[in-house]
């Protein structure tokens, strides 16, 4: 997959544990463009490859920002990005990709919990250049970790942001804020996964459409990609050859080991980078890309984690 080689031109503590990182195109080449609530990868100098949204305004071409937390339970990569990459570094990235798009709206509620605010904050600029209605809720644990939060206090749409600290006891009420199910207004969250999971069960016992409810895990919640690990088989639909995917392996290893490049990226069902259609057969989703709704077509497979409930999975291959 080709690669961007770029500079980081700034890197700033923007919170405890949160650096931001302005990354810029080498020598006179441009940036592609993106659009709010794109993510690009990043090739750390680890050899890690991680995902991090852009949070700077869309309009504002010639850079790509991107912050990083602090993992305490980091794989390498939220370390790798903190400690190994200074100012004056190249690195290479991919081209904007964009899984959480904005969708047309009379009123668009994004919610933020801690380092999710970054794809919002690229989405605030949008909706308030194309003179949209729109808020912003906050949550964090304290100012201190609140990444970002001079820069919103200052923006031309600062009242339209609200900021919920959970050492001072404030916590955000999703019931009063969203009540009764509205056609015209949609829903955007973005946060570790316990919060995404107690927005997205709020806003259903409310009564709202999936359809109406966007969101991006940064990661995968540690539950989602347990459960058995049994062998299945999958069929590729061109030749009809059959596959055995042995228990603790990924049915993307074993594609990988005959031939078929799969594009990965998280491998832990986050990204959608790796999307397959099934052609027959039931998967077992194990990923958080997929919509409940998606998920229920069972017409599409994330080979990087999940598995098959039918002896055999018929990929379009
Ligand atoms: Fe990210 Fe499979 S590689 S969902």
């Amino acid at each position: 997959m080709s690669t961007i080689e770029v500079r980081v031109e700034k890197r700033v503590v923007e919170a405890d544990d949160i650096v931001s990182l302005e990354l810029r195109a080498v020598s006179d080449a441009t940036l592609p463009p993106f659009l709010a609530g794109a993510h690009i990868d990043v090739h750390l100098p680890n050899g890690l490859v991680r995902q991090y949204s852009l949070c700077n305004a869309s309009a504002d071409s010639g850079r790509y920002v991107i912050a990083v937390l602090r993992e305490p339970n980091s794989r390498g990569g939220s370390a790798a990005a903190h400690e190994a990459v200074a100012v004056g570094d190249i690195l290479q990235i991919s081209s904007p990709k964009n899984h959480f798009p904005l969708s047309a709206a009379t009123r668009s509620v994004l919610i933020a919990g801690g380092i999710g605010v970054t794809p919002l904050i690229s989405m605030a600029w949008a909706l308030h250049a194309s003179g949209e209605d729109f808020e912003l809720h906050y949550c964090a644990r304290s100012k201190s970790r609140t990444a970002f939060r001079e820069q919103l206090l200052a923006s031309p749409f600062s009242r339209r942001v609200e900021f919920y600290f959970d050492d001072q006891g404030d916590s955000i009420r999703i019931n009063e804020l969203l009540g009764e199910p509205e056609p015209e207004t949609h829903i955007y969250v973005c946060g570790p996964a316990g919060f995404i999971e107690f927005v997205r069960r709020s806003v259903k016992q409310l009564g709202w459409a999936d359809s109406h409810v966007h969101f991006e895990f940064f990661a995968a919640p540690q539950c989602a990609m347990e459960g058995d690990s049994l062998p299945f088989e999958i069929e590729i639909v061109s030749t009809g050859a059959r596959l055995a995917v042995p228990e603790g392996r990924s049915a993307a290893d074993v594609l990988y080991e005959n031939g078929f490049e799969i594009p990965l990226s998280c491998e832990q069902g986050v990204c959608g980078t790796c999307v397959m259609r099934v052609m027959n057969g039931i998967p077992d989703h194990r990923d958080m890309f997929l919509s409940d709704e998606e998920k229920s077509r069972n017409d599409k497979f994330m080979p990087c984690c999940s598995r098959a409930l039918s002896r055999v999975l018929v990929l379009d291959l």
